[in-house]
């Protein structure tokens, strides 16, 4: 059955403003953050340290992560590619991590300019730091479906990588489906896979909406017992490195399909509409949210 409650990871400020072409002001982002952590959102991934020539969009991570880390009331996790992007969030205040690898060796040159083994080694010093300061690493594996380049990404690659960041200490495993190209006819063998290699209490999906397929992608992962679903308010993100993906499935509508099925968020969906009105008026287009839009209707 589907479980009773669900953990949702909201990921908009980094996932979803990473790819944004108009530069974002670091008050807008810290305001978005302290926004969404009032929804009742446990978990907000709020930046990446990265490089800012690879990501221009998030250069003020030090800036967003010194002015958020004592909000209470929710975990907010930052990306970090290697050891001095670990070391930069850690000084600025984070407490919780994500490291990134793919399931794709394409993917992995293009998004971290390194093989997917090289960012397994980097990823181990990182769990490594990341352990004897007890802050909690989260692992994402990308292109768990597909990739723009080499196209269906078998399974058992998705394992893989699913179970080395498992086994490096991660605490959850987030699978993404980057370029949004996955179907509840690929998503499942895939999950079976991934499942086999770790607990299913460890997993968490992670869909883009280019291709309309996420909510079922979210319901048939539900089924199969995954319990941690990440989303983007209005819709937004994308990663700039992979061409053409679209926005993360949006969290209102995530929250509104929750709560038809009976599954407790604790996650309050009108402050959400009020927040994802906030975050597309500054960028000045329409919510990616198709219950935001519905109910601005009503
Ligand atoms: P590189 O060029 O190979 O790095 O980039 P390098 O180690 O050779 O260093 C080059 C320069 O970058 C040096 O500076 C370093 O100091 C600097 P310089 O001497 O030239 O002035 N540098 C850094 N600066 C700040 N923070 C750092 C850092 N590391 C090195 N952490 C690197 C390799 C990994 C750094 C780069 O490729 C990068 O930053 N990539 C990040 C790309 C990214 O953020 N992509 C989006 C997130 S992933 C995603 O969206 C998918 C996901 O949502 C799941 C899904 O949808 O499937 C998670
Ligand atoms: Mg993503």
């Amino acid at each position: 059955g589907i479980p009773k409650f669900v953990k949702i990871v909201e990921v908009g400020p980094r996932d979803g403003l990473q790819n944004e072409k108009n530069i974002i002001s670091a008050s807008v982002k810290i305001e978005l953050i302290q926004r969404l952590v009032s929804c009742g959102l446990s978990v907000v991934e709020a930046t990446s340290f990265v490089s800012p020539k690879w990501v221009p969009q998030l250069a003020d991570a030090k800036d967003v992560m010194e002015a958020v880390h004592n909000l209470e009331g929710a975990r907010l996790p930052v990306l970090t590619p290697n050891l001095k992007g670990f070391e930069a969030a850690v000084a600025a205040g984070a407490k919780d991590i994500a490291v990134f690898a793919s399931a794709s060796e394409s993917f992995s040159k293009s998004n971290i300019n390194c093989s997917i083994e090289e960012s397994l080694v980097r990823y181990r010093a990182v769990t490594r730091a990341a352990k004897e300061l007890t802050i909690p690493v989260r692992g994402y594996v990308s292109c768990v479906v597909g990739c723009p380049v080499e196209g269906a990404i078998p399974p058992s690659r998705v394992a893989y990588v699913a179970k080395e960041l498992y086994n490096m200490g991660c605490f959850e495993i987030s699978l993404g489906d980057t370029i949004g190209v996955g179907t509840p006819g690929t998503v499942v063998p895939m999950l079976e896979a991934v499942m086999a290699a770790v607990p299913v209490e460890k997993l968490a999906v992670h869909f883009h909406d280019t291709y309309g397929q996420s909510l079922s992608n979210i319901l048939v992962s539900l089924q199969m017992g995954i319990s941690t679903v990440d989303s983007s308010i209005a819709g937004l993100g994308g990663c700039p490195y992979a061409k053409g993906a679209s926005g993360n499935v949006a969290t209102e509508d995530v929250v509104y399909m929750l709560y038809g099925l009976g599954v407790k968020t604790n996650v309050d969906l009108a402050k959400l509409l009020v927040t994802g009105d906030f975050i597309s008026k500054h960028l000045g287009r329409p919510s990616g949210s198709k219950t935001a839009v519905a109910l601005s209707r009503v």
